[in-house]
C-alpha cells in the first residue's frame, strides 16, 4: 500500500518505519525540517521517501494523522483534499502541555477530526500505546501471544486498511465499533500513558485483551 505520513515525530516517524519495513510504499512528511525527513526516508529504507503533507496524501491509500492536537488544522490544510482517503489518526485532543484531553465524553479527537476533514474515512488506531513499545511489537510480530491494538471507525473498507497496517507492525486488532467509541479510548490512552510513564516497567508497554470462557 501507499501510505503517507502526516507528522513524522515519535509516532509518525516510528510508525512510517515500520510500514515501509513491512513493504509499504511510504512518505514521509510534516517535520520542521526536510533533512529530518530525509533521514527518516533512508533509514527505513524499502520505498519511503521524503515529502510535503499534499505529496504525502495525493495517491496514498492510507494517511496517518500524527501530529499534536494544536497542530490538525494546519497539517489538514497543507495535505490538501482527502476525499475519500483512509485517514488513521493516532492524535491525542490534548491541551498545550499534553496534561489533559480538551475532548471528551460527549466526543473525541477522532469524531472532531471527522468534522474537520469531513468526506476522508477517519479511523482511529495506534494512539492507544506508546512509541516506544513499537519496535518491540515489530521485533516480536512472529509470537503467538501479539499485544491487542483497539480501533474504531464508520466504515468498514477503511478499517480493513487499518487492520492491515496494524498487523503489519505486530498487534492484534481489536474492533471497538463505530468512530465514537473513540471517546473511550482516548481516556483510556491516558491510563496507558500513566503506567507507561509513571509506572515501574518503563515504556515499552503493550496490553492485550484476553476472554476466558466460564465453567460450563
Ligand atoms: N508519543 C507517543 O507515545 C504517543 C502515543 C499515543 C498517541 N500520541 C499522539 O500522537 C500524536 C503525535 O505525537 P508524537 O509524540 O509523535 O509528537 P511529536 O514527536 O511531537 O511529532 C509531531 C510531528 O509534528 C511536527 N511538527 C510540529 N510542529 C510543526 C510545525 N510547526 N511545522 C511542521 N511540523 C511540525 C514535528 O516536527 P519535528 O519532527 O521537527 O519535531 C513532528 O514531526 C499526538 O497527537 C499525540 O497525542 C503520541
Amino acid at each position: 500500500m501507499r501510505v503517507g505520513i502526516l507528522g513524522s515525530g515519535l509516532m509518525g516517524g516510528k510508525l512510517g518505519t515500520l510500514f515501509a519495513r513491512a513493504g509499504h510504499e511510504v512518505v514521509f512528511s510534516y517535520a520542521r525540517s526536510r533533512k529530518k525527513l530525509e533521514g527518516l526516508a533512508r533509514d527505513a529504507g524499502g520505498q519511503a521517501r521524503a515529502g510535503s503533507p499534499a505529496e504525502a496524501a495525493r495517491d496514498a491509500d492510507a494517511v496517518l494523522l500524527a501530529v499534536h492536537w494544536s497542530r490538525v488544522d494546519d497539517v489538514l490544510k497543507q495535505a490538501g483534499d482527502l476525499s475519500g482517503k483512509v485517514l488513521v489518526t493516532c492524535s491525542l485532543p490534548m491541551n498545550a502541555d499534553d496534561t489533559e484531553l480538551v475532548v471528551a465524553h460527549t466526543s473525541s479527537g477522532a469524531e472532531e477530526l471527522a468534522r474537520k476533514a469531513r468526506k476522508a474515512k477517519v479511523v482511529a488506531a495506534f494512539g492507544t500505546v506508546p512509541s516506544e513499545v513499537l519496535f518491540g511489537v515489530f521485533e516480536a510480530r512472529e509470537s503467538e501471544a501479539r499485544p491487542s491494538l483497539v480501533y474504531c471507525g464508520d466504515d468498514d473498507g477503511a478499517k480493513e486498511v487499518a487492520v492491515r497496517l496494524i498487523r503489519d507492525v505486530g498487534f492484534d486488532p481489536v474492533d471497538a465499533g463505530p468512530l465514537r467509541i473513540a471517546r473511550y479510548m482516548e481516556p483510556f490512552t491516558m491510563l496507558v500513558a500513566q503506567l507507561a510513564y509513571e509506572g515501574d516497567g518503563g515504556p515499552e508497554l503493550a496490553y492485550r485483551f484476553e476472554r476466558f470462557a466460564s465453567p460450563a
